[in-house]
């Protein structure tokens, strides 16, 4: 018999944002009409293809309660951890008894607002049928130098260099085990990074320039010129 396999997103947000020096989580800052990750889980949901959205959160986080999203019913609210890596491992574990091994799973940064349905299902399609998932990317448009001190020893074959991106695609099961075995380790900054340690070799597909991350002050005007231009 065959089952239809689902698609869940899973949103960690439980950083503090220390390189945007604010007074608050950058996703709890306001975008136009709406905070950075109303936004970011807004165009999740819009996209229309996901069963569910777990969103890792903070236990000494006082906004997140506050927003009318945290009650939309296609959202679950799982705890963060201290890396990245831990807060998408407990939004994976808040979702076992709905989920299938076999089930994709779309990790994608709450500080991406920009994220567009387009992004997505150009993801979908072109992963769906894959074994391992992968991941959306951007190849580096400038040359790429490597420096040891101030002084540049070589300049790298820009197409062997890809620069990642969210949502990164990957079946439940599979990403679930990675990240339990890869606990602890500090080089494990994506999901593709913790299949990688497992030997595994995840498809890059390439993504839009105008999915950023909000990371410094300056992000944030630009988030807004993107969102400002985008109609799809
Ligand atoms: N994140 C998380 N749990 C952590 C650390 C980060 O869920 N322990 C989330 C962030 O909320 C963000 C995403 O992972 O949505 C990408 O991380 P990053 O851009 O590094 O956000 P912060 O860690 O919050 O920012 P900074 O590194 O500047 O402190
Ligand atoms: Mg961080």
């Amino acid at each position: 018999m065959t089952h239809s396999l689902k698609f869940w997103a899973v949103v960690p947000a439980a950083g503090v944002g220390k390189r945007m020096n604010a007074d608050r989580p950058k996703q709890y800052l306001q975008l136009n009409d709406k905070t950075v990750i109303e936004h970011t889980l807004m165009r999740l949901l819009s996209a229309n293809v996901f069963t569910a959205v777990a969103v890792a959160i903070s236990e000494e986080d006082p906004y997140w309660p506050e927003l009318a999203i945290a009650t939309h019913e296609k959202v679950i609210t799982a705890a963060g951890g201290k890396e990245r890596a831990d807060s998408v491992l407990s939004a994976l574990k808040a979702i076992r008894t709905l989920a299938s091994d076999d089930d994709w799973v779309l990790v994608h940064d709450a500080a991406r607002p920009c994220i567009t349905t387009t992004d997505i299902k150009h993801l979908i399609e072109t992963l769906k049928n894959d074994e391992v998932g992968g991941i959306l990317a951007l190849s580096s448009h400038d040359t790429l130098k490597s420096v040891q001190g101030d002084c540049i020893v070589d300049t790298l074959d820009r197409s062997f260099i890809w620069r990642a991106l969210t949502p990164q695609m990957f079946r439940y099961g599979l990403l679930k085990t990675a990240l339990e075995e890869a606990e602890g380790n500090p080089a494990i900054t994506d999901e593709a990074s913790a299949l990688e340690l497992k030997g595994l070799k995840p498809k890059i597909v390439e993504g839009r320039p105008d999915n950023i991350k909000i990371t410094r002050p300056e992000d944030l005007a630009l988030a807004q010129f993107y969102m400002e231009h985008q109609n799809d």
